[in-house]
């Protein structure tokens, strides 16, 4: 007989299965609260470049694992080198973010999907290289932005608080719209499935703009182009895991969980955690969703909190992590701290 697969606890709770402890991870957990991130970084000039090599981005990739007890890696890349790769050139200038020339509805012809996947495969390799590197229980983690979250960098040309620019465009240019749609998703499909064959065990859809949007944008924006990936995805690769993550997705969550098909929902911090485990159905799992700013201040106020989402989350396929991405101050101690009250009490 051969030995049984070494199973991986958080790979296991994606597909359904219920654990004594939630396994965790944290949302962007490589990055500049670590010295030793910072150290990288800092030989390479663009942070794109670090994004496109393979040999730092494997290290990036694996350095949060050497510090603390996490049961997943996650790729390190960024959700904009997918407009890179279609040849909207994206910039990052430090102190202030992503920047691209914003696109024009006459634009569009400009972008080459079939160029992308050709660009990407640096970031393909970096997945080989982490998963030959990484422990048989550790689950890796691929994504991609969300067509909705991507296209609002695009049409906007950087971050903005409303995305007034985006749900402008979608709105005033309905067919230039969903054209660009058309190709975020299908380049989304192909860069996915990709890097599952590279080695991801599961792979993680951001919309981390899921806001500002009414019910009916909700379900044309968000709902309709992350379950047309999920679908395409299985389509290639059946039983394909993913977790949705719609931030500000607020009283839509069970209606994106049901209709994308994701097999896990990340709850931002502001999901009030009665409301999640009162309505989302039982076998849906869940991730999250402890606030960053309570890991940056640290103390009772976190632990107190971190254990009220366990057990909020208890009988149930439950993966802990924060409702947001880690921020530059916070305190290694902290971090540590949080990984052994979620795991130890
Ligand atoms: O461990 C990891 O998760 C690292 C991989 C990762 C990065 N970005 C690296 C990064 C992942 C999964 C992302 C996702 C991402 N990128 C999202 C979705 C998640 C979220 O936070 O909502 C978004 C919206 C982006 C776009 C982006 N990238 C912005 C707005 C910025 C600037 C602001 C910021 O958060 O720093 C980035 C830059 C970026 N991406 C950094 C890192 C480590 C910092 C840049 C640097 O080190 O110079």
């Amino acid at each position: 007989m051969s030995p049984a697969p070494t199973e991986k606890p958080l790979l296991a709770t994606v597909l359904g299965k219920v654990q004594d402890r939630p396994p965790m991870w944290i949302m962007r957990q490589a990055g500049r609260y670590l010295p030793e991130y910072r150290e990288v970084r800092a030989k390479v000039g663009d942070f794109l470049d670090l994004c496109y090599s393979p040999r730092l981005a494997t290290e990036v990739t694996l350095q949060p694992l050497r510090r603390f007890d996490l049961d997943a890696a996650i790729l390190f890349s960024d959700i904009l080198v997918v407009p890179d790769a279609l040849g909207q050139k994206v910039r990052f200038e430090t102190g202030e973010g992503p920047v691209l020339e914003p696109l024009q509805p006459d634009g569009l012809g400009a972008l080459q999907p079939e160029k992308a996947l050709e660009r990407l495969a640096p970031v393909l390799e970096t997945v080989t290289r982490v998963k030959s590197a990484l422990a048989p229980e550790k689950t890796l983690i691929g994504f991609c932005g969300s067509p909705w979250t991507v296209a609002t960098y695009m049409i906007g040309g950087r971050g903005s608080p409303d995305q007034a620019a985006a749900r402008l465009f979608a709105l005033r240019e309905p067919e230039a719209f969903a054209a660009l749609v058309d190709v975020l998703v299908d380049t989304s499909i192909a860069y996915l499935a990709a890097q599952f064959r590279a080695g991801a065990d599961v792979v993680q859809l951001f919309e981390s703009w899921a806001l500002n949007l009414d019910d009916i944008a909700f379900v044309e924006r968000v709902i309709e182009p992350n379950r047309r990936i999920v679908e395409g995805l299985r389509r290639l690769l059946p039983d394909a895991p993913v977790i949705g993550f719609p931030r500000g997705a607020a009283g839509m969550i069970g209606k994106y969980a049901e209709m994308t098909g994701v097999n896990a929902v990340g709850l931002d911090y502001a999901v009030p955690l009665q409301f999640a485990a009162g309505t989302l159905p039982p076998t849906l799992g869940l991730q999250g969703n402890l606030d960053p700013l309570r890991l940056v201040a640290g103390g009772p106020q976190m632990e107190d909190r971190a254990r009220a989402i366990v057990s909020a989350f208890r009988g149930r396929p439950h993966i802990f992590n924060l409702g947001h991405g880690i921020v530059p101050e916070t305190p290694i101690a902290h971090v540590e701290r949080l990984v052994e009250v979620v795991k130890g009490g």
